[in-house]
């Protein structure tokens, strides 16, 4: 399969560094010389007991790839629309793109974007994966990736679940376990609760996720933050499999010596995904009337810290 990864972090190199063996991959990098430099240099999968290196094309220039079958969008939520307006030299008739973002934040750019003629489905993953250097991923935890048309996606027709199929094949055979689900909005959403309730907290307190468990006030906001935002997915249809509040327990629990992505990107002075998680989750809440204060709260504080470490207010 031609696959287009867009977005070399550390989402983007592992499924990169996973599918190239068998398939022709291209990693697309917004910045030049990094693209350079990962050329040169390919990406190493750090995993328990092992590390691999392996070579894709990485290229700033989408021209160079022309059309491809799979389009695995892994950038931050909040490059999300500046991406989906430049990638029309990716897509054609045969093109699928799966989104794989945190939070809600962009679900409601992708049909406004890519209209009513393109195949997008999203994805979620649950994939520990960090990087420490450009190209460099310490692969830490393995799961199963869910992808799967929502409803405000154009067709559930048969030409769209064979595109899905066939990535979740491809995805499947280079390691990545990954299922189709009809119902990927519900899993979206899941994955949303256990980073409402734990991101902003570990970017605040700059802790590893586990660390967040210790404290009784600490715990008691993480489940206002979780219970409100359960009211605001029940109040929309979402249903869970299991309890989130358990859930986003359980998460923190495993992944305890974790640095969530949040603070990983305060630490490393980029701009956070609050707008996509807790943001995103006040917005659909003030639009059905039901109120976020620990979620408004969160948003506040993990915006101060951006605002004190930052320049980009
Ligand atoms: O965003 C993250 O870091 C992860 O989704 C999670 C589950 C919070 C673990 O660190």
């Amino acid at each position: 399969m031609k696959i287009a990864v867009i977005g070399p972090g550390a989402m983007g190199c592992l499924l990169a560094g996973a599918l190239c063996d068998a398939n022709k991959v291209w990693l697309l990098d917004h910045n030049p010389d990094r693209a350079d430099l990962l050329n040169r240099q390919g990406l190493v999968i750090e995993e328990i007991g092992h590390s691999r290196s392996c070579r894709v094309n990485v290229t700033a220039d989408l021209r160079q790839i022309g059309p491809v079958e799979l389009i695995l969008l892994c950038v931050k939520a909040g490059k999300v629309k500046e991406v989906l307006h430049a990638i029309g030299p990716l897509c054609n008739q045969e093109s699928l793109l799966l989104a794989l973002q945190n939070g809600i934040g962009h679900l409601p750019l992708l049909p406004e974007i890519l209209g009513d003629s393109a195949c997008w489905g999203l994805g979620v993953t649950s994939h520990g994966a960090t990087l420490i250097g450009p190209g460099y991923v310490l692969h830490k935890g393995q799961g199963i990736t869910r992808i799967g048309l929502p409803t405000e996606s154009i067709s559930t027709d048969a030409k769209s679940i064979e595109k899905l199929t066939a990535a979740a094949q491809t995805l499947t055979g280079a390691g990545i376990q990954t299922e189709l689900v009809p119902d990927i909005l519900n899993h979206v959403w899941a994955k949303l609760l256990v980073n409402v309730g734990i991101n902003a907290l570990t970017a605040i307190h700059d802790c590893p996720n586990g660390v967040l468990l210790e404290s009784v006030e600490t715990v008691a906001i993480m489940e206002a933050a979780v219970l409100e935002a359960k009211h605001v997915a029940e109040k929309i249809g979402i249903t869970f499999g299991d309890d989130p509040w358990h859930v986003t327990r359980q998460v923190c629990l495993a992944t305890a010596a974790n640095i969530s992505s949040m603070l990983q990107d305060i630490r490393a002075r980029r701009p956070t995904e609050i707008e996509a998680i807790n943001g995103a989750l006040i917005r659909k809440a003030a639009e059905l009337g039901l109120p976020t204060p620990v979620n408004e709260e969160l948003v506040r504080k993990v915006k101060e810290i951006e605002r004190n470490i930052h320049d980009f207010t």
